[in-house]
């Protein structure tokens, strides 16, 4: 086993499947001690094929185990994504009065006078904490011929109406639905139509509330959704998210409809979603995506397995210049990985000089605070070889924070893989803070404490190690830095 997850780019604190293909993040939910992570899966191929779900639990987030697959295909079709949560009342009568877990999934198939392709939202149930599911004799439980594009629902119990509600994507809008039992579901309301991007279909879509700066009397709604993969946009698939309220039934945009806010300016963080059911007592919202893009996740050069899931990532709100904001940022217990750490303080970062010099890692955590000073650009070079380099950095000038995977390594595989992305991060009190993730073969950048966030796969030489800390034509006060080098998952 242990053979598996050494070979070549294969990430060593990032979730992966053993082999074989993986895509969206599904299901997740919190259950008596464990997180569940289901995912979308093909076991018989490294790119997509008839869809499963693959499943493996935590009980940290961070150390998973691999369980057999969940959800196979059957006369109702693949296993599309959906969500699952935990009928703590026994609602669907499925539990003998006691709790279980319900799993909400599109089931896909055509429909059978025609190639046209047919999406109904099914169930499933376990009634021994995950490990055995069975399919609903009265399934599909919703359906609307109408729609083509009808998938990926997301349930969760909301209090203040008493009832179950589903948020489905249905073409270019999401849909709620709800109910009482999770089986019988009735239209409420949909949004979207002229609201933020529709640069491709809408897919995966996530409805949550979440205080702002921390102030439980100062709520608001925050609704994601994912958009695929349009051959006219070189972006290619991304999720964009909306802020406003919920009423239990309708969703109410509190931004300008043309508005379009992005959870990531990386190119590979898409299909994302929250876990249901964290106890009220850690009160986290807890997020993981999907770290590739359908612009080429099937032609990303691995092996034996395709894929992997970001970190995940507490999701907050946050008032600031420009309104209020999505805030992501690393759960804490990934500091259980933390292994040999470097410490600088009050330092001149300029041209020709590396402080960074004698360490060497592919695997590793740096929190870095700049003061801005007379450097054009400054930040990181990270998995830096003869050949090859990722430049984390920040551009004072345009205000601009970014990734450059130019020149990260192999990227031949698809025209749109190599570049440079950026996003608008305004300094705080002239500083900038970089909180960076490198595993062997990804980027994750928290800017400013998670207001700007860029994901990105990167495949460069696997002894490419050097971390470099540079400014350009000036220099940069290095405030701070802490780097950790990260421990291996699997040892
Ligand atoms: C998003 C998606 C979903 C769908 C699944 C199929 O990446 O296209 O809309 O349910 O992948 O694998």
């Amino acid at each position: 086993k242990q053979q598996y997850y050494t070979e070549k780019y294969r990430p060593q604190f990032h979730f992966t499947p053993e082999r074989n293909w993986m895509n969206d993040p599904n299901g997740m939910v919190f259950y008596k001690g464990e997180y569940h992570l289901f995912y979308q899966y093909h076991p018989n191929g490294t790119t997509w094929g008839p869809m499963h779900w693959g499943h493996a639990v935590s009980k940290d987030l961070v150390h998973w185990e691999h369980l057999p697959i969940a959800l196979a295909p059957d006369e109702h079709g693949t296993i599309f994504s959906g969500s699952a949560v935990v009928d703590w009342n026994d609602t669907s009568g499925f539990f003998d009065g006691k709790s279980g877990l319900v799993a909400i999934f599109t089931h896909a198939d055509t429909y059978p006078d025609s190639n046209r392709p047919r999406q109904r939202q099914s169930l499933a149930y376990s009634k021994d904490n995950g490990r055995s599911w069975v399919k609903y004799g009265g399934n599909p439980v919703l359906q609307e011929e109408s729609i083509t594009d009808f998938r990926d629902p997301k349930v969760f119990w909301h209090r203040e109406t008493n009832q179950w509600v589903m948020v489905l994507a249905a073409g270019q809008t999401v849909r709620m639905y709800s109910s009482q039992n999770l089986i019988s579901w009735e239209f409420a309301s949909e949004f979207g139509a002229g609201h933020g991007s529709h640069q491709g279909v809408w897919e995966c879509p996530d409805l949550f509330e979440l205080p702002v700066d921390g102030d439980s009397n100062q709520k608001k709604w925050v609704l994601f959704v994912s958009i695929g993969n349009d051959p006219k946009y070189k972006e290619g698939s991304r999720t964009q998210y909306f802020i406003g309220d919920f009423d239990g039934k309708t969703f109410f945009n509190h931004h300008k409809p043309e508005t379009t806010l992005w959870i990531d300016h990386g190119r590979d963080n898409y299909a994302g979603v929250s876990w249901s059911d964290v106890p009220a007592g850690d009160g986290r919202r807890i997020y993981i995506g999907w770290m590739s893009n359908w612009r080429y996740a099937n032609v990303t050069p691995t092996k034996e397995w395709r894929s992997a899931m970001t970190i995940p990532r507490v999701l907050e709100l946050k008032k600031t210049e420009e309104g209020i904001r999505l805030v992501q940022k690393p759960i804490r217990e990934l500091q259980s990985l933390r292994h040999d750490k470097a410490v600088l303080e009050n330092e001149v970062v300029g041209p020709e000089q590396n402080l960074l010099a004698n360490i060497k890692s592919n695997t590793f955590e740096i929190i870095a605070k700049f003061e801005i000073g007379s450097a054009e650009e400054f930040g990181l070079k990270v998995c830096k070889g003869t050949n090859d380099e990722t430049i984390i950095g920040y551009n004072p000038v345009n205000q601009t924070l970014f990734v450059d995977r130019t020149h990260s390594g192999e990227a031949v595989f698809h025209e749109d893989f190599a570049g440079k992305h950026e996003t608008i991060l305004l300094p705080e009190n002239h500083q900038i803070t970089l909180h960076v993730l490198v595993d062997q073969s990804s980027v994750e950048l928290f800017g400013n404490g998670g207001v700007s966030v860029i994901t990105d796969l990167i495949f460069p030489n696997q002894d490419s190690k050097q971390i470099e800390l540079y400014a350009k034509n000036g220099k940069v006060k290095l405030e701070s830095l802490e780097l950790y080098t990260l421990k291996s998952v699997w040892r």
